[in-house]
């Protein structure tokens, strides 16, 4: 069997044209600019692209955006005064502050201080706990993103047998939560999992999120299982040339496209549904904030 491609990125299109439908009813019904607040410490590179990214394709579906960068010293009280200053403006729906935070800055603490309601990562403990309770939340960008392309894919995801490898709050713990609140029967299985091939053997749904570089192979899959990726990790690829790179999954590519019924690959699956969904995540907030219904398709 050949694996049937996901194709995250026209996936993502469609999620952004979707947000950008719901934006334009907002303006022209209700006369409500939804508004994303992105926060910047410090100069990392990888953080720069992506907080310039994101930057961008909240203005091209019609929100407003908000960049505040500050400086790598920054003080945790300046921080987090602009953190309740962002809770207090009214044309802020959505907070995102980039991570990783410079050592001296307590993420817990700050990820904490952003109002809940604001919080478009999902990050926030409160939003957590409601995630895990089952209850309307705030819900982390990628698990979301990886959710809707399961749906989409497979309709509904009762009964399915579903395995995430991985444990991060960011990822791994939501994404469980998620299958399990779609009736999924959940294994969360990682690192020191004994017999990780076969627990990913029993898979109908497997969902790689470790950080390894292809460490899950073709003959880990169930044949006809739906696979994603959720790894985006940079290797060296002689192949190319001298010092040259490439990007790889968790999952090895070939391999598994062999057996699975469905794949996303790296990179063009999961990646691109990050973004989507945060900016999915800023509609919901405003349509919450504002008593109107939430975004039909967007959320959890
Ligand atoms: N850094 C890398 N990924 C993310 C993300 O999804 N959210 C935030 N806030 N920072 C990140």
């Amino acid at each position: 069997m050949t694996a049937e491609i996901i194709d995250g990125k026209a996936f993502a299109a469609t999620v952004r044209a979707k947000v950008a439908e719901h934006v334009a009813n907002l303006k022209e019904v209700h006369g409500i600019t939804p508004g994303l607040a992105v926060v910047l410490v410090g100069e990392d590179p990888a953080s720069q692209v992506y907080v310039r990214n994101k930057g961008k394709q909240t203005l091209e579906v019609g929100m407003n955006s908000f960049e505040h960068k500050l400086d790598a010293d920054t003080p945790e009280a300046d921080l987090l005064a602009l953190i309740d200053q962002l809770n207090n403006d009214p044309a802020v729906h959505g907070i995102l502050v980039q991570l990783p935070l410079p050592d001296h800055l307590n993420s817990d603490l700050v990820i904490n201080s952003i109002n809940p309601a604001k919080d478009a990562d999902g990050f926030h403990i409160s939003n957590v706990g409601l995630l895990g309770t089952g209850q309307k939340s705030m819900v982390p960008c990628t698990p979301l993103g990886c959710l809707m392309m399961l749906r989409d894919h497979l309709g509904s995801l009762s009964g399915k047998n579903a395995v995430v490898v991985g444990r991060s709050n960011i990822v791994g713990k939501p994404m469980a939560n998620l299958l399990l609140k779609d009736s999924c029967t959940v294994t969360i299985a990682h690192s020191r999992t004994q017999d990780l091939p076969g627990v990913c053997r029993g898979a109908d749904i497997l969902v790689a999120a470790v950080g390894r570089p292809e460490m899950i192979k073709g003959d880990w899959v169930k044949p006809g299982a739906t696979v994603i990726d959720v790894g985006i990790n940079r290797i060296p690829a002689p192949e190319k040339g001298e010092g040259k790179h490439k990007l790889v999954g968790d999952v090895d590519f070939a391999g598994a496209a062999e057996i699975a019924g469905a794949i996303t690959p790296v990179p063009g699956g999961v990646g691109p549904m990050t973004i989507a969904c945060l900016l999915a995540n800023t509609v919901t907030a405003c349509c919450r904030a504002n008593g109107l219904p939430e975004p039909e398709g967007l959320t959890a």
